[in-house]
């Protein structure tokens, strides 16, 4: 029944603009013209000037000249599909999250991302991954933004734009990406010893996923977990992949790089299509909630540290399955914001310094890249509960929304929008006690252990592991120009292992320095080397 007389249809905001995109059978302007040709601007004679009065021609044109958004500050490349997640229920008692509840099944989206190269940049690079995951709840959206790597390069979100302006192509030269932007990459980290921890997880195996589908994820910061009584626990989240943990050697790397740069994309889209469906398992290591905020020593507001899993084992908790392919790149995969503020009750944050910047720094950025405060209209960013949020207007505003009563408390409109209680589903802060103390600015000594941490992972990893970490130091190092920043990260390496530093040393015909001190004594953690990973036990 489509005519072009026919005004009937779903009237001013009936209309869902995903289902309305695209859908006539004529092709028509944006403003539902009909039109017999689009393919000859209108001239003057056969081959006169082209007339301006052409508006075709023109929204054409100007709409094509406006596809493009900015690309992510960082994350820039990625990619994404449709899954479920299916509680285990083995959480309930400790959160009260609905949708950890045993067989609720919730839908997801999961973006993972390089970090530091561009959109069209290539997949098997040597970077973190992210690994970000949308649960759209019946509670509301839950977000778990995370990384393939458990720690990070700083300890605090204000040195955010240092770490990623080191990371990043040289302003001169725009050249460089990924991890080998090496003078700067190598002048910061090795001025800046609390990021030699997430360093070496990327010149380890870790650095080159073989397939997202093989990766592990993590909540890095430590999290809080709220049970129907109000009692918590400290949590760490872990996606531990069924297909194992597996990475490219470099030199599989580096051609594939040049072969199909779109690897890992095509990768992750090719396994959906053939049905074998990528699965993750969610667990969590859990703390008791102490004043202290530690565990055996290691301060889990500090996301430089690991515990390792020997200590507080890895509970599993849910079970995810990648199912379907976006349809659309950029309405979906592009498009999609994730903010670690999204949070269901159950799931509160704790004061690791690092997520406090991240819980403004996301939707700041968002409104810039998706043009303005609206975007979590965007079909792939709506959530699957209820809203009724008060907010009105603002740039792409595509609500129509009704009354004349967006404040509270007021009493037209029948009155305001009820407010649930703890008991309804509200989201309740858990009422910790926050330390009395004054203005500081400055981090705590038990953020000062740069060295224990690496050197674990390092003594943990097997004789093939370990070659690979000292082959991809002295390849990263061998590329910058100053000499001094190269000897300036020896002795970092020196703190963390002579072997290693001797390794690298020679490998780029370096004297290898001693130890500043004593090496800190730490036991290996077999579950951290590849090659020993045991998951999933079933
Ligand atoms: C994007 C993870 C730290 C700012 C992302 C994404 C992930 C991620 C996975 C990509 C999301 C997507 O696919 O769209 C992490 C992890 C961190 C961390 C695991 C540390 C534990 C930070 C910090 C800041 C920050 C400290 C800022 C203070 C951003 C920004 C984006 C981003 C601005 C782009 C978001 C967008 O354009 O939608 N991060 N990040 N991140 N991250 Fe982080």
């Amino acid at each position: 029944g489509e005519h072009p007389g026919s005004t009937s249809g779903p009237g001013a905001g009936g209309v869902d603009p995903a289902v309305r995109a695209q859908t006539g059978s004529r092709l028509t302007t944006a403003q539902g013209l009909r039109l017999y040709d689009t393919d000859h601007s209108l001239k003057a004679g056969e081959r006169g000037p082209v007339l301006l009065q052409d508006h075709h021609l023109r929204e054409k044109i100007t709409h094509f000249d406006h596809e493009r958004i900015p690309e992510r500050v960082v994350h820039a490349r990625g990619a994404a599909a449709h899954g479920v997640f299916r509680g285990y229920g083995t959480a309930s008692k400790i959160c009260k999250a609905a949708f950890l509840g045993k067989d609720v099944e919730t839908p997801v989206f999961v973006r993972f991302s390089t970090v530091l190269g561009s959109r069209g940049s290539a997949d098997t690079v040597r970077d973190t991954r992210g690994f970000a995951t949308k649960f759209y709840t019946g509670q509301g959206t839950f977000d778990l933004v995370g990384n393939n790597i458990p720690v990070f390069f700083i300890q605090d979100a204000i040195k955010f734009p240092d770490v990623i302006h080191a990371g990043k192509p040289h302003p001169d030269r725009e050249i460089p990406q990924a991890q080998s932007a090496h003078d700067t990459f190598w002048d910061f980290v090795s001025l800046h010893t609390e990021a030699a921890h997430h360093t070496i997880w990327n010149m380890s195996d870790r650095g080159i996923p073989r397939s997202f589908r093989m990766m592990e994820g993590f909540g890095v910061h430590t999290f809080r977990l709220v049970d129907e009584e109000g009692g918590t626990t400290l949590v760490k989240f872990h996606w531990k992949p069924k297909l194992g943990v597996h990475s490219m050697t470099w030199e599989e790397a580096q051609i594939t790089n040049g072969v199909d740069p779109d690897f890992h994309r095509r990768d992750l889209a090719d396994a959906i299509e053939a049905g074998a469906f990528p699965e993750w398992e969610l667990g969590i290591q859990t703390f008791p909630d102490t004043p202290e905020q530690t565990f055996q020593g290691i301060d889990l507001l500090d996301p430089t540290k690991i515990v390792p899993e020997e200590w507080a084992p890895v509970q599993p908790i849910g079970l995810m399955t990648l199912t379907a392919n976006p349809s659309n790149f950029f309405a979906e995969t592009e498009q999609v914001a994730f903010h670690p503020g999204h949070l269901v009750p159950g799931i509160d944050i704790t004061d690791d310094p690092l997520l406090a910047g991240r819980l403004f720094s996301y939707i700041d950025t968002q409104i810039t890249r998706l043009g303005g405060p609206n975007f979590a209209q965007l079909p792939i960013n709506r959530p699957h509960a209820p809203i009724n949020d008060m907010t009105r207007d603002g740039m792409h505003q595509t609500a129509v929304h009704r009354g004349v009563a967006p404040y509270r408390p007021n009493s037209l409109d029948g009155g305001c929008p009820f407010l649930a209680g703890a008991g309804e589903g509200a989201y309740v802060e858990a009422p910790v006690t926050v330390p009395q103390s004054s203005k500081v600015r400055a981090a705590p000594a038990s953020f000062s252990d740069h060295t224990s941490h690496p050197r674990r992972f390092y003594l943990s990893l097997s004789p093939v592991e370990r070659e690979h970490v000292i082959a991809a130091y002295t390849f990263e190092l061998s590329k910058c120009y100053e000499q001094s920043i190269k000897e300036r990260q020896l002795r970092v390496l020196a703190d963390i292992d002579p072997e290693l530093c001797a390794g690298v040393a020679a490998g780029l015909g370096l004297p290898a320095p001693e130890p500043s001190g004593p090496l800190p004594e730490v036991e290996p953690s077999p579950a951290l080397s590849q090659l020993g990973h045991t998951w999933p036990t079933d």
